[in-house]
């Protein structure tokens, strides 16, 4: 077999066998075959496609290009989630713990956040000794002893897909669905969990622009799951505006854990019940979703979800008094607040933007080695909406550093205000299977 075969035949639109994509990542892998013939291969299918049989193919042997994981030797039902990304997306510190405390084990690979996007890690190591990197053997301990572990990548898992995505990041080729679903849907079911929940997101702050776009990533991963044997549902939600009512890692935990609470903002806690009722019915915890819902909302109410976020946070080794009594988190040393300057109805609340205000403010990374100020972010008095008096806050700002006039002024126009009336927006558009 050659390479410069397989790179003909999808130029052409042809469709590639089982066999040839997994010369190809094998090749990848072992940098057999080099990186320019990669990339024209890697160009030519984000101009062709793929189908869904040489996709599901094509995340197969990017699976067995590395470890794999297996809890095969652990009692329960194990579900993951998975969020596209977005900016104030808080879900899985709080739907990890709701749901373990339903019955499910929730066993959970997460990532550190890049650009105007954050990450679960970067959210959980603002807890003080909070340790993100266990050995497998401490990971499924813990799955197995708490039904709840959220960790960072741990062992070789999808090394084809690192090189990939270091290849597609500087050859304009990220912005395939058959690339993404494949990418994505290997690092998933590389972890031997049973039910997987994908989050996909649309709008200005996510990586589809459209709901339609989302739902075409969305259709192509659950084919890739169900075709390889894991429950697979999608839930298409908005990233138009931020997620929740804050930005920023500690003031993103602390959200999480009033939402845990059930101190939450309502949209956001119907957003989580929403989710929670789907990993439920999925794992088949409950007959209906109606007794998945009341599950989810007595453990708000009665504390047991709380309490398996502090096993959680104490396995790890990190400092529970931070998570009982949140204001001892990482705090900036400045609280401004911003005020309308009008009055009217918010139309918009530009998400991208917020997300790269507060990664300016030193809440996330430009570059994958940058370092994170844990306590710096941004807190939403306002949502999409939302009727606002001129002189009424809009939104409070956590910070170490003088803010700049520039920045000040695109923090403000990340607002946008409406004299007629604005609809409020359910956050999830819809649910796929
Ligand atoms: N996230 C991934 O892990 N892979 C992609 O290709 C895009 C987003």
């Amino acid at each position: 077999m050659k390479i410069l075969d397989i790179i003909e035949k999808k130029k052409r639109g042809k469709i590639l066998s089982e066999d040839e994509i997994d010369f190809w990542i094998k090749g990848v892998t072992d940098e057999s075959i080099p990186d320019y013939q990669t990339s024209a291969l890697l160009m030519a299918i984000l101009l062709m496609g793929m189908n869904e049989e040489e996709t599901t193919n094509l995340c197969k042997s990017m699976i067995n290009s590395g470890d794999t994981m297996d809890f095969s030797d652990i009692d329960g039902i194990i579900a993951d989630k998975h969020s596209t990304g977005g900016v104030g997306d808080k879900t899985s510190l709080v739907l990890g713990p709701l749901v373990s405390s339903c019955g499910l084990k929730i066993a959970k690979m997460s990532g550190r956040g890049l650009g105007h996007t954050g990450g679960t890690l970067d959210k959980l190591e603002s807890i003080s000794g909070f340790n993100i990197f266990l050995s497998e053997e401490d990971f499924k301990r813990q799955v197995r002893e708490i039904g709840l572990a959220i960790i960072g990548q741990t062992g070789e898992l999808v090394p084809a897909d690192k090189k990939l995505y270091a290849l597609r990041d500087v050859t304009a080729t990220v912005d395939s669905i058959p690339l993404i679903s494949a990418s994505i849907m290997s690092k998933k079911l590389a972890l031997g969990s049973q039910t997987i929940l994908l989050d996909v997101k649309y709008g200005e702050g996510a990586f589809m622009h459209t709901v339609e776009d989302a739902k075409k990533l969305a259709r192509t991963m659950i084919s890739i799951g169900n075709n390889l044997g894991r429950n697979t549902v999608a839930m298409i939600s908005d990233m138009n505006s931020p997620l929740g009512r804050t930005i920023g890692n500690a003031l993103e935990l602390t959200e999480a854990i009033e939402a845990l609470r059930g101190e939450g903002q309502k949209e956001f806690t119907e957003f989580i019940i929403d989710a929670g009722e789907i990993m439920l019915m999925q794992g088949g915890a409950y007959n209906s979703k109606e007794e998945a819902r009341k599950a989810l909302r007595e453990n708000i109410k009665n504390g047991a979800a709380f309490e398996k976020l502090l096993e959680m946070v104490k396995a790890q080794g990190g400092d529970v008094e931070e998570i009982k009594d949140p204001s001892k988190l990482p705090k900036a040393k400045y609280v401004s607040e911003i005020k309308a300057k009008e009055g009217g109805y918010i139309s918009k609340i530009h998400s991208q933007k917020l997300g790269r205000l507060s990664m300016l403010l030193g809440g996330g990374r430009e570059k994958k080695d940058d370092k994170i100020n844990y306590a710096v972010g941004l807190v939403m008095d306002v949502m999409k909406g939302d009727k606002v008096e001129k002189g009424d806050l809009l939104c409070t700002v956590h910070h170490d550093k003088e803010l700049s006039d520039e920045w000040l002024e695109s923090l403000y126009k990340s607002f946008e205000f409406s004299k007629d009336y604005v609809e409020k927006e359910n956050i999830i558009e819809e649910v796929l299977k």
